[in-house]
């Protein structure tokens, strides 16, 4: 049984919010597991590999572009999720990342139709043989546990064989999300269903998914996995707005949240929509009714938003910090 997945809190893989700071502010705060978000395979496939030393990080860049920025604290804690409808290209990442991730793990949940239309995300649901393409050849070429993340299918004799399916391929875990291709919150996650999934495999950790309605303190987050007898448990929304959820000693005031998360995104360089994004969803009603939450809305660049939060010092220190290891790898690589 991998040790990896099992008796987790994890942060889910989560488009443009899954980035660099909040997977480490989730991680500080006490998450076990983090996942980035979805990188469409050709994305990565394209970039480069780069050692960043002003920032301490292993950057995938395609041109301006961060495809993924892995911090050093994340090492052995961060699993990529990619999107892909192909063996052969799941493969080759395999090969590019190989161990700078802690796992590879392959988006077959996502309901939107950019997704569903290129083959990829759920769509891969009714394709078993495509699955098993994908696992089988991501699972010879990986140096890291391999998994993937499902949502229940219309019926539970379906969602039983395809797990069974699934399992054969040599993962070493299985994500759930409890709800089916078209259904949303305020949905009812199906517990009976995943519980099901966890009673037939046994032999590889399940992870649960889909509670963040339910959960509003930490204590919420053993229930629900309890709920569902599975091994672990990933936490998208509620982390997203609330990501001091995974606090063993309770959540913060969001301001706070804010805070640590800007510190973050500060020192690591994030861009301004990806930062301003998260704090939006930080924020939530705030946004039109506190004066920090109108200047984050009317804000044009980091500095922007951490001026809103009184945080400008904060900005220029770590801008300063980047530019004196610049300038002294420039004097080494002069000298
Ligand atoms: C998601 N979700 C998602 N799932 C996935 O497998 N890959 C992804 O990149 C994303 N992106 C994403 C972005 C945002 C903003 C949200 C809110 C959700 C789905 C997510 O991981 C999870 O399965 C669902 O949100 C249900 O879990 P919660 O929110 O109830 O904890």
């Amino acid at each position: 049984m991998s040790e990896l997945y099992s008796n987790k809190k994890i942060l889910a893989p989560m488009v443009r919010a899954g980035r660099t700071p909040l997977r480490l502010l989730c991680l500080k705060y006490g998450a076990d597991l983090c996942y980035t978000e979805e990188i469409v395979d050709k994305k990565l496939i394209e970039s480069t590999r780069i050692v960043n030393e002003a920032l301490g990080t292993i950057d995938y860049r395609n041109g301006d572009d961060i495809i993924l920025r892995l911090a050093p604290e994340e090492k052995g804690r961060c699993i990529l999720q990619i999107g892909t409808n192909s063996g052969e290209k799941a493969a080759k990442i395999a090969r590019i990342v190989g161990d700078d991730v802690a796992g590879i793990d392959v988006n077959m949940g996502c309901p939107k139709p950019f997704s569903i239309h290129c083959g990829m995300g759920a769509a891969l649901l009714t394709k078993t043989d495509t699955i098993i393409e994908i696992l089988t050849s991501l699972k010879a070429a990986a140096k890291v546990p391999v998994s993937c993340k499902i949502r229940v299918l219309d019926n539970r004799e379906d969602t039983i064989k395809l797990v069974k399916e699934i399992e054969k391929c040599g993962v070493s875990a299985l994500g759930v999300h409890g709800r089916r291709r078209d259904e949303r919150q305020p949905d009812q996650c199906r517990v009976e269903e995943v519980k099901e999934v966890a009673e037939t495999i046994t032999s590889i950790p399940i992870i649960t998914n889909g509670f963040s309605g339910e959960i509003d303190r930490f204590e919420d987050i053993e229930k629900w996995r309890e709920a569902t007898g599975t091994s672990s448990i990933m936490i998208a929304r509620k982390a997203l707005s609330t990501p001091s959820i995974f606090r063993k000693e309770g959540i913060l005031d969001k301001y706070k949240d804010i805070e640590n998360f800007l510190e973050l995104a500060c020192q690591y360089d994030e861009s301004y929509t990806m930062t301003k994004y998260v704090v939006q969803r930080i924020l939530g009603g705030d946004q039109e009714h506190d004066p920090r939450g109108k200047a984050t809305v009317a804000a044009g660049s980091v500095l922007q938003i951490c001026k809103a939060f009184g945080m400008e010092d904060v900005y220029n220190k770590w801008k300063d910090e980047r530019k004196k290891k610049e300038s002294k790898k420039r004097a080494r690589v002069d000298d």
